[in-house]
């Protein structure tokens, strides 16, 4: 209800029905300040005796006209097959009250009070609460039951929107979430998630009980049965009414599950061991995925979890540390391992968010992924032309590698597909892929300004293209070359400046042949992919900032091990040795076609350089953490060509500009870059403060490392996307010395 609850024209409600669905309605609004008057209805007088007493009615009784003639709303929250004859005795007396219900089956609901009605009512709202307990009757009246669940109305065309605001606003005042679907809708999705897994429950407990008749078999069941056991213990006349009530929708979605049990026998009966994986690791990922939905703590839902990092001042980092593997690989090893004939074994896979998304999703397009397991995952190649449509659209979280390579992979599939992502995501250009996709005969559909979500139609024949990128973006060429194996003929890309060609060497690495010339990557369509190990060293990007943190505090000493050196990403060491930094590589070697090193770096002073245009696209996502080593330069550092900044996870020159001020650095910012002026020196260098990272994981992390040279602690805001790139990055900081703490809300 709204303000003071007459608005909605409901002052007086009345509950049909009080047992403990109806007493936690009663008891959630009495809790959460509902100023109206409650009234409630029931054949039990016990029921009626036990709400007064408990203080969750005002009034009740068991005839029926009188209760309703004071009443401006009605609630049913009697049994589904007990509501026919109720709306049969309201049909006289309800005039224009809002009518709603609590029914887990709408259809049924909507066609008995048709009936009654002779039509149906306009100030009837069918609803369903997605809540529940084993428990029932008044005295279980629980006020929480509602909090942070759903509650779906199925209004149809010709009921009045004043009634659905009425109702929305009862259930919100008990804490619940309101969302509406089409009656139909909602009895397939209830048979799908709640009727069919109680009719399982029911129908497992029955049949074990029946070939042990004294139970004995019981005593030896563990956590597993009680967990899928535990509805089985629900009320059996309540669900013989909801089965018989959504019958139909319930047998469609009982057929689809024998039909799946019987694929999973005949894997079982074959030993069958891939469909047998394939079937568990879809299933175990998508419970995890669900899981985390509920706790709130997915990539899915990281947006609405807030994160603040808080970093004390001062200090210096040492130690020997690996940091977690490279994003770009890892993202790229699960893409061509999936399209490879074989089985590929990928160590060192970045588990982060991102690169997770991308697992994520060959899986939802039938791929048999293992793993990861402390960065080991096994892929399941089903080849160039074996993935499956995926049953929803693919929501790739806050990545823009997965979001644009998939495009290019998409465009050349059989079937349609819809790529979406999160807030940060939806703002950020696609029409970089989408217009070149074009131009190879691709067909995709962009909301408005070329952003997501992308709408990519299958089936449509590609041919190679010539094409020269206007931006130097991995990304865009990797797209294409991704595409280019669908195409007919060639596919060229020419970039501008060299950018990191990990699709180049790993495609080159499962035998598809990829050639250079000069800035001109090219390949041929039509080709496969062979399967073949990966071992993805360390994200130079995430050692940056530890590096960074070495090279500004005095008394540091750090070695990070296995970082990848591949020359098309090593900007950041050459721009940190430019600026004076004490930085070696150690042990260089080559592992599965990339080079790796130690990066050894201790603290020396720093100056403020001209950062060279030809490695801006080298370093291109190491400049928030750049920024803060200027900032301990001394002298100016300026930054020129590097536009792209503009258009990553975050504004990210603005964003540092905006966050360097707040502690008191002095920038000037540019179209296409900035100039931090450093004071250099052995004390701190800027004030502490409170930044906003904008969601974005390398401006949280740049800010953390930034408070090794404060004069007071650094609070961080919205840092939960760090956990996209670099997960264990507060344990790892803390391991090397600083002090850093997390709190979320
Ligand atoms: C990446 C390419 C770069 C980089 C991103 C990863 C890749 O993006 O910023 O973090 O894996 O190809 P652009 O291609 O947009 O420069």
């Amino acid at each position: 209800m709204r303000g003071d609850d007459t608005p909605v024209g409901a002052s007086t409600l009345l509950i049909v029905g009080l047992g403990m669905i109806g007493g936690s309605l009663a008891a959630a609004l009495k809790t959460n300040g509902f100023r109206g008057r409650i009234l409630a209805c029931d054949p039990d007088a016990d029921e009626i005796a036990t709400g007064l007493e408990m203080g969750l009615i005002d009034e009740g009784g068991s005839e029926l006209a009188p209760l309703v003639a004071k009443s401006d709303l009605i609630v049913l929250a009697v049994p589904v097959l007990a509501m026919g004859q109720v709306f049969a005795q309201l049909v006289p007396l309800v005039g224009e009250r809002i009518l709603t219900d609590v029914g887990s089956t709408k259809r049924r609901v909507c066609d008995v009070a048709r009936e009654a009605f002779g039509y149906l009512p306009a100030n009837f709202v069918p609803g369903h609460p997605i809540a529940g307990s084993e428990k029932s009757g008044v005295a279980a009246a629980n006020p929480e039951l509602y909090r942070h669940h759903k509650v779906i109305l199925t209004p149809e065309a010709g009921t009045a929107s004043s009634a659905v605001a009425a109702v929305r606003a009862l259930w919100q005042r008990c804490g619940a979430e309101v969302l509406e679907m089409p009656v139909d809708r909602h009895d397939q999705v209830l048979a799908r998630t709640s009727h069919l897994p109680h009719l399982l429950a029911f129908s497992l407990v029955d049949t074990l009980a029946r070939q042990d008749e004294r139970l004995d078999i019981f005593r030896y069941a563990a956590g597993g049965f009680r967990d899928f056991t535990r509805i089985a213990g629900s009320d059996p006349v309540m669900w013989r009414d909801i089965f018989t009530a959504n019958r139909g929708a319930l047998l469609a979605a009982l057929d689809d599950f024998e039909a799946g049990l019987a694929r999973l026998r005949t894997a079982v009966e074959q030993g069958d061991s891939d469909a047998m994986l394939g079937t568990f690791d879809r299933a175990s990922h998508a419970r995890h995925y669900f899981e985390t939905l509920l706790n709130q703590t997915s990539y899915q839902t990281m947006e609405a979890r807030q994160v603040q990092y808080r970093v004390s001042p001062g200090g210096s980092v040492s130690g020997r540390i690996r940091v977690p593997g490279d994003k770009s690989i890892s993202h790229r090893s699960i893409m061509l391992g999936a399209l490879a004939n074989g089985v590929t074994e990928v160590k060192g896979f970045l588990e982060g968010e991102d690169s997770l998304a991308t697992l994520q999703a060959f899986r939802d397009m039938g791929v048999a992924i293992e793993g990861p397991h402390q960065g080991r995952v096994t892929i399941h190649g089903v080849g160039l032309h074996g993935l499956k449509p995926p049953a929803g659209s693919i929501y790739v979280g806050n990545s823009g590698t997965a979001m644009r390579l998939f495009t290019g992979l998409l465009a050349g599939q059989a079937f349609d597909t819809e790529l979406t992502g999160d807030a940060s995501l939806t703002k950020r250009p696609m029409a970089r892929v989408a217009d070149p996709l074009r131009l190879m005969g691709a067909r995709i559909d962009t909301a408005e300004g070329g952003r997501p979500p992308l709408k990519i139609h299958g089936g449509q024949p590609l041919k190679g293209i010539d094409y020269d990128m206007p931006m130097a973006s991995a990304q865009v060429k990797s797209c294409l070359l991704l595409a280019g194996l669908y195409a007919e003929g060639e596919t060229r890309v020419r970039e501008p400046a060299p950018t990191r060609d990990h699709t180049e060497r790993m495609l080159n690495g499962f035998g598809y042949k990829v050639d250079r010339d000069g800035d001109l990557a090219m390949l041929q369509g039509g080709g496969e992919l062979t399967s073949a190990p990966i071992d993805v060293p360390s994200d130079i990007s995430s050692a940056t900032f530890f590096l960074v943190a070495a090279a500004i505090t005095p008394g540091s000493d750090l070695v990070l091990e296995h970082v990848g050196v591949n020359p098309t990403r090593i900007g950041v060491i050459n721009i940190l040795k430019a600026m004076g930094a004490d930085l070696r590589l150690e042990n260089p070697r080559e592992v599965g076609g990339e080079p790796v090193a130690d990066l050894h770096i201790r603290y020396a002073p720093l100056k403020g350089i001209d950062i060279p245009v030809d490695q801006v696209p080298l370093a291109i996502d190491e400049f928030p953490a750049l920024f803060v080593a200027a900032a301990n330069a001394e002298g100016t550092t300026r930054l020129r060509g590097a536009e792209e900044l503009r258009v990553k996870e975050s504004d990210r020159i603005q964003a540092m500009a905006d966050g360097l001020t707040i502690l008191g650095v002095e920038t000037t910012v540019y179209d296409d870059g900035i100039d931090v002026v450093g004071k250099g020196g052995d004390a701190a260098n800027y004030q502490g403060g409170q930044v906003d990272s904008l969601g974005d994981h390398r401006i949280a992390m740049a800010f953390t490392i930034a408070a090794l040279r404060a004069s007071e602690p650094v609070l961080v805001d919205d840092c939960a996307n760090v956990a996209t790139s670099f997960p264990g990055f507060v344990t790892l900081a803390n391991k090397v010395g600083l002090e850093l703490t997390e709190a979320s809300t």
